[in-house]
């Protein structure tokens, strides 16, 4: 079977959730890791069967690397995603592809120049649930949409903010409540309602110590088909609720909890709708991180998408989660980030 040979670059919290995906993954190969810390790069190689550098630049001159995942902080990912893509290697980012919308820019071009796939790991979307909606959507059985929230209710300790020196700040972590945790759900909400019109938000931090960035938030949305929606945003709330998401139309409603199906009903019912409603509470979850980052985190979601990524490369075609769209995340929570610092409404444009 032919395989993609892969690097990881990063080597913290979220690298070996990569890494015990790709090891299930039969048309993948872990072959090289990276950190600017040795023993990070070490302690993975090691778990892992790969090779440890300590300086990116020498891994991508393997030519048995076709593909690299970007681990490494928010805002350290357009230079060494410029560097991948000068060196030929398809690029999957981490969550947010990066943290303004001007260096994703850079990134897009890069990887366009190139000719290599830049995918964002929006793994939210590969839940069964979340899927399951999008379909709903796609064959018009909401009607006209109405309404599309998301709520991210969830909890971070002080000490998780003190556990990088990255976590929290305006240029590293590009954002709080809204650009690190709640990203996954606004990629979500915008993949199901579309593009946004106007953005009103406010911002505070409420329930940590000395961050630059907020810890929560709430912003108002207009879409371009006509619909509202609202986006809630924290991690100072205790002990902290599985991430939700609601959809209304005229002519249905479904909400979704740590991407999985809760509520779903359509004015004219499908014969498989009841077996949805049954299945409610029996798929395969992906973790919530509703309480604490990764330890309730499961790799299925990341095991999903980095195989649709590898499959992307080797049957020519574009993966699932582009870049380009992972972009409008980042788009809209900047925009919230404007409104909330000039109590104004931001107009986006298509
Ligand atoms: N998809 C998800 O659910 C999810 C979950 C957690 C984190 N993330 C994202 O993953 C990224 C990393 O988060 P984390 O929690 O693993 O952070 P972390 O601080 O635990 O790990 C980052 C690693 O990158 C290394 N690093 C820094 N600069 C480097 C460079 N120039 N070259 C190579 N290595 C370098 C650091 O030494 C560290 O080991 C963030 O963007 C975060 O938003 C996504």
């Amino acid at each position: 079977m032919e395989k993609v040979g892969y690097g990881i670059i990063g080597c913290g919290a979220i690298a070996p959730v990569h890494a015990r995906s790709l090891a299930e993954i039969p048309e993948g190969k872990l072959v090289a890791v990276s950190d600017v810390v040795k023993d990070n790069a070490e302690r993975l190689a090691q778990e892992f069967g790969a090779i440890p550098y300590t300086d990116y630049r020498e891994m991508l001159k393997r030519d048995d690397i076709q593909a690299v995942s970007l681990c490494v902080p928010s805002g350290l990912r357009v230079e060494i995603a410029e560097a991948c893509a000068a060196a030929g290697k398809h690029i999957l980012a981490e969550k947010p592809l990066e943290v303004t919308v001007e260096r994703i820019d850079r990134m897009i071009r890069a990887a366009d120049e190139a000719g290599v796939y830049l995918g964002c790991v929006f793994q939210s979307r590969f839940a069964d649930g979340a899927a399951k909606l999008r379909e709903a959507i796609d064959t018009g059985r909401f009607g006209k949409l109405v309404l599309g929230d998301a709520y991210i209710k969830w909890y971070r300790t002080q000490e998780y903010y003190q556990s990088g020196a990255w976590r929290g700040t305006r240029k590293l972590d590009g954002g709080g409540a809204l650009m690190n945790q709640g990203i996954h759900q606004v990629d979500l909400l915008l993949w199901y309602m579309g593009q946004p019109r106007t953005v009103h938000a406010q911002t505070a931090l409420v329930g940590h110590e000395g961050l630059e960035v907020e810890d929560l938030a709430c912003v108002t949305l207009t879409f371009e088909n006509g619909a509202m929606g609202v986006i809630e945003a924290s991690t100072a709330i205790w002990p902290g609720h599985d991430a939700r998401i609601e959809v209304h139309g005229t002519e249905g409603s479904v909400i979704l909890e740590a991407g999985e199906i809760k509520f779903w009903k359509f004015k004219n019912e499908f014969p498989e709708d009841e077996t949805i409603r049954q299945s409610i509470g029996k798929e395969a979850a992906l973790g919530s991180g509703a309480g604490d980052p990764l330890s309730n985190l499961k790799h299925e979601g990341h095991r999903r998408q980095i195989q649709d990524f590898i499959r992307a490369i080797l049957e020519k075609r574009p993966p699932r989660v582009q870049g380009k769209e992972a972009r409008l995340a980042v788009e809209v929570i900047e925009a919230a980030y404007r409104s909330a610092a000039t109590g104004k409404t931001v107009e986006l444009t298509k």
